[in-house]
This record gives C-alpha cells, sequence and structure tokens, in this order.
C-alpha cells in the first residue's frame, strides 16, 4: 500500500498526467477527432488498477487474459462470468479516472442476446464496470445492438479473437489475403454500426488496421496491429516482465518485475534462515 494518503497521491498524480478527467466514452470519440493517441492496460486487482488509474491510463480493461496471466490456464475459454465480476469489482474501486472496461467471458453472450444483455448488467451492477468488451463482428453484432439498447457501452474486438483459437486453429494473425482482409473489414464496420463505441484490432497487418482505423468514426485500439490505431493495449503482465514462458513478437516490455519479485522472494527466504528477520526494529515490546 501507498503511504501517500489518497487524495495526496491523486493531487500529484493528477499534476503530472496530461489528461485529468474522467476517460468516457465520449472523451474517447474526442482524443480520435483530435488526434490524440490513448492508452489501454490489462489490469485485474486493486493495487495495480490504483496505480495505472493514478499514473494516467486512460482505459483500464478486465480482461479474460485473467486465464492466462493470473489463472495459468493456457487459453480464455474456462473464464466464468463469476470470475470476471469479481475482479472487475477489484479494479473498479481502485479507479478515480479511468475507463473501467469488463471483458465479457466465453459463454456469456453466444447463447442468445437477452443471455448477453443479463452478463453484461452482471458486469455493470456487480462489478462496477463502464463498460464491457465482447469478441467478434458481423456474427455478433445484433448482441452488441442489445446490449448498447440496455444502456451499457459496448468495446468490440475483431481480428485475432482469443476465444475464437479452436475456430483459428491457434492464435495465428488475422486478415492476411484479400478474402480474410475483407472479413476482417466487415467485422469491425459491423461492431461499429451496431452501436460500440471503439473497437479493439488484435493480431493483424499494420496496414489493415491503419486502413480500418481510417476508415472509422469509432476509436481503434491496438494489440499487434501497429502504431496507427487511435490507441494501444497491452496485457499488464506481459509489459511489466511477470509472464512465464512465450511473449508475443508485438509485446514491448518495459520493466522486469519477474526477477525483482524472485530477488526480493529469496532476500527473505535467507533473512528467515539465518534468523536475520524479524530485526528488533519489526518486533513488538
Ligand atoms: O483479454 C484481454 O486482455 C484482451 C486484450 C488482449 C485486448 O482482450
Amino acid at each position: 500500500m501507498s503511504t501517500l494518503p489518497r487524495s495526496q497521491a491523486q493531487k500529484s498524480a493528477s499534476a503530472e498526467s496530461p489528461r485529468e478527467h474522467r476517460t468516457t466514452t465520449r472523451s474517447l470519440s474526442a482524443h480520435k477527432r483530435r488526434g490524440e493517441r490513448f492508452s489501454m492496460l490489462t489490469a485485474y486487482d486493486y493495487p495495480f488498477a490504483r496505480i495505472f488509474d493514478e499514473v494516467g491510463i486512460d482505459v483500464l480493461l478486465v480482461g479474460d487474459s485473467l486465464g492466462n496471466v493470473v489463472q495459468g490456464i493456457d487459453n480464455t475459454l474456462r473464464v466464468t462470468l463469476d470470475e470476471m465480476v469479481y475482479h472487475t469489482r477489484m479494479v473498479a474501486r481502485a479507479v478515480r479516472r479511468a475507463l473501467v472496461v469488463g471483458d465479457m467471458p466465453f459463454g456469456s453472450y453466444q447463447v442468445s442476446p437477452e443471455d448477453a444483455v443479463r452478463s453484461a448488467l452482471r458486469l455493470v451492477k456487480e462489478g462496477g464496470a463502464h463498460a464491457v468488451k465482447l469478441e467478434g463482428g458481423v456474427g455478433v453484432a445484433g448482441t452488441i445492438g442489445r446490449i448498447v439498447g440496455a444502456e451499457i457501452p459496448v468495446m468490440g474486438h475483431v481480428g485475432l479473437t482469443p476465444q475464437a483459437i479452436h475456430r483459428m486453429g491457434g492464435y495465428r494473425v488475422q486478415g492476411r489475403g484479400e478474402a480474410e482482409r475483407a472479413r476482417v473489414r466487415d467485422d469491425a464496420h459491423a461492431v461499429q454500426e451496431a452501436g460500440a463505441f471503439a473497437v479493439v484490432l488484435e493480431g493483424m497487418p499494420a496496414d489493415l488496421a491503419c486502413e480500418i482505423t481510417q476508415g472509422l468514426r469509432i476509436p481503434t485500439i491496438g494489440i499487434g496491429a501497429g502504431v496507427d490505431c487511435d490507441g494501444q493495449v497491452l496485457v499488464m503482465h506481459d509489459m511489466l516482465g511477470l509472464s512465464d514462458g512465450f511473449a508475443p513478437g508485438f509485446v514491448k516490455q518495459y520493466a522486469s518485475l519477474g526477477p525483482l519479485v524472485a530477488q526480493a522472494a529469496r532476500s527473505f527466504a535467507e533473512d528467515v534462515a539465518n534468523a536475520k528477520f524479524p530485526g528488533p526494529e519489526h518486533s513488538y515490546r
């Protein structure tokens, strides 16, 4: 926990932050109109959400990548709506300024639009999300429309959609070749026309993401989609060096927390073994 009182921490963060106001779906559109890039990071708990919010990350996505980076599963398919609600609540509790987007897990919106609206309502009412995200394009346009009709803002997600891992035959770049390109482009436009306020473009050639970004009114948020999207998103464990194993080529690692944490844990274990911890300063009299 920070030793700074919350109000003071907020003041110093906002003094350094280029954007002092709350992020809303409208402010993201305004960023696009003004040509200002914005940032999104995934977050799954209170302490990281608090830090990201305080330094001015615009959007916090409680991603179903939870399955990969927190639960240690090799895909996102087993993540449940109850788990997403639980993690969204922790993130929403920490946030003062960022837009909180709760990811709709596999199975929570595919059965029927009614079921999808019920799932989205849980993320907002129980989790405190300001918006929800779901994967797919033309095939989920009707569902997006129904959720938006229930006054819940929706972020789309097209291109490489991890919940379709078995259809795609693995995590493969999408939109290579003319037919594939047209399909991804149509998906992005369908999401916009259905009423989504923004769309994630994942795992596609940079020139396709650029073309889609220029052709849409709503902001695009890229991950493995080149520099020309309106915003960029990374999974926090990847960019902080906390993931084990394979990191995709599009990831830029901004810190190497894994080794730091390992060193701290090793030092603690050594101190305990050598009776160096707790010292008198850590003991009650
Ligand atoms: O679940 C997630 O973290 C995501 C991002 C990769 C966009 O969907």
